[in-house]
């Protein structure tokens, strides 16, 4: 089956590519000379906040590369070990290299007892998982003795045991809501193995662990998103990474943004069936509702990652037939939206769209959709703050000011 999931990706890749070239927007992708003039919109829309090599979003025609290869090479070819290896440090490394690395994450994968003991406290079923996240996180920070040493070398460190560790947390906190034990790290697993492991309590089948990990190579980095700027705007101020990683789980935990993937679902399970979607997008239309897993700020084109979590939505629905339904209502919402807003607005499906089907189809529960999106990011959020740090400036943009320039100060007593 795994066979069958690397030849989905080809075929995406090869849709792709007949579909629009991965030629790179002119002057997004050379070095500029600072300062820069650029037209800026609202939100930052169109701000240029840094140069980088650690990814490029191709936004007009929908590509995405992380350090120069494509991500339908990395899911396909790569795993999420190498590929936070390629993102941290810029280029795939040797056998030895990976080896090391996976070692390290092994190592560091274990989180203090005491972490669990507060979330055992803290957290309930009506805990939002992402919320929790935050506060283990936090915990992390409390408990490491180098927390406070922001050296490049220092944060790198800290970097890779979130990267470990942010899989044990999400996986303790989703059988914590459950008044469950967490579960210890499997060293025979790998990295989506453990994940699922620690999330379940059993060891993944194939399937389960390819899919997964293809999963979190495709959410592992994604240009100036919102999380990975929190991130990088908290570390500018040479903060310490865990308070920077803290902020970016809170940004990334709106529904604009990461929660989006949660959301999708409800909708569809709102929708109920593909037959009911014209009637709910009508109403959606006038009441200006959002549709949840479309729109980009930075694709107008299909988004590279839903081109691969469509096709896999469709082999776990096919393997888990109960989820058939879901996956038909997806697809004809799809075919409206883009139908009614793709040519006109260019809103297609981006990442959020597919991702929660897949992992309904896995079993994994709707309020773990996020978490499992913070598991890959934290190596962005974590290599985008560490590229920046070597070369901190604070970001510190301004305010146009709208209000009174000389207000008079008027006794309490005088006021009206
Ligand atoms: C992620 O930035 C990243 O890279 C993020 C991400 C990553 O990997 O980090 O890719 C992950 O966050 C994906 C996005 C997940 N969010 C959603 O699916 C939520 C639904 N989408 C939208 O809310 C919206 O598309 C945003 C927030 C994602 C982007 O919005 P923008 O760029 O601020 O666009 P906008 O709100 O200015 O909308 C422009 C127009 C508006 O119409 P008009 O008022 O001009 O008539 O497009 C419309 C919007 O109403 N529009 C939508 C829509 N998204 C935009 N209309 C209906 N449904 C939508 N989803």
């Amino acid at each position: 089956m795994s066979k069958e999931v690397n030849e989905l990706i080809k075929q995406a890749a090869i849709k792709a590519k007949q579909e629009t070239d991965d030629e790179p927007e002119p002057g997004l992708t050379s070095e500029i000379e600072w300062p820069v003039e650029v037209k800026i919109g609202r939100g930052l829309e169109g701000a240029i906040a840094t140069t980088t090599k650690i990814g490029y979003v191709n936004g007009a025609k929908g590509w995405l590369v992380y350090q120069g290869y494509n991500c339908f090479d990395l899911a396909e070819k790569s795993n999420f070990e190498e590929t936070c290896y390629l993102l941290l440090f810029g280029k795939l490394p040797t056998d030895k290299e990976l080896r090391d690395f996976t070692e390290k994450l092994t190592e560091y994968r274990h989180i203090p007892e005491a972490t669990l003991d507060v979330l055992q406290k803290v957290v309930t079923p009506e805990t939002h998982p992402m919320s929790a996240l935050a506060t283990g996180v936090s915990i992390l920070g409390n408990l490491d003795s180098t927390a406070d040493d922001t050296s490049v070398e220092a944060e790198t460190d800290v970097s890779i045991k979130l990267i470990a560790q942010l899989a044990t947390l999400a996986g303790a906190i989703a059988r914590i809501r459950h008044g469950k034990d967490p579960v210890d790290p499997d060293p025979e697993l790998s990295h989506a193995g453990n994940f699922l492991s620690l999330m379940t309590g059993q060891k993944p089948d194939e399937v389960l662990e390819r899919i997964m990990d293809v999963a979190l190579i495709l959410h592992a980095d994604h240009g100036m998103n919102a999380s990975t700027f929190t991130t990088m705007v908290v570390n500018s101020s040479l903060s310490d990474m865990y308070s920077s990683v803290v902020a970016g789980i809170g940004s990334l935990k709106g529904p604009l943004h990461g929660g989006a993937n949660e959301r999708v679902l409800y909708d569809l399970q709102e929708i109920g069936s593909a037959d009911n979607v014209e009637s709910w997008f009508k109403e959606v239309r006038e009441t200006k509702r959002r549709v949840m897993g479309f729109g980009h700020r930075v694709y107008k084109a299909y988004d590279p990652r839903a081109r691969i979590l469509g096709p896999i939505a469709k082999l776990m629905t096919d393997r888990n037939p109960k989820f058939k339904r879901l996956y038909e209502t997806a697809i004809k919402l799809e075919e409206v939206v883009t139908r009614e807003l793709g040519a006109e607005k260019k809103i297609f499906p981006n990442v959020d769209f597919y991702s929660g089907t897949v992992y309904r189809a896995m079993g994994i529960e709707i309020a773990m959709f996020t978490p499992i999106f913070a598991v890959s990011r934290i190596a962005g959020w974590t290599a985008r703050a560490l590229e920046y740090l070597a070369d901190n400036r604070l970001f510190r943009p301004r305010a146009v000011y709208t209000g009174p320039i000389k207000a008079e100060y008027v006794p309490i007593d005088k006021r009206s």
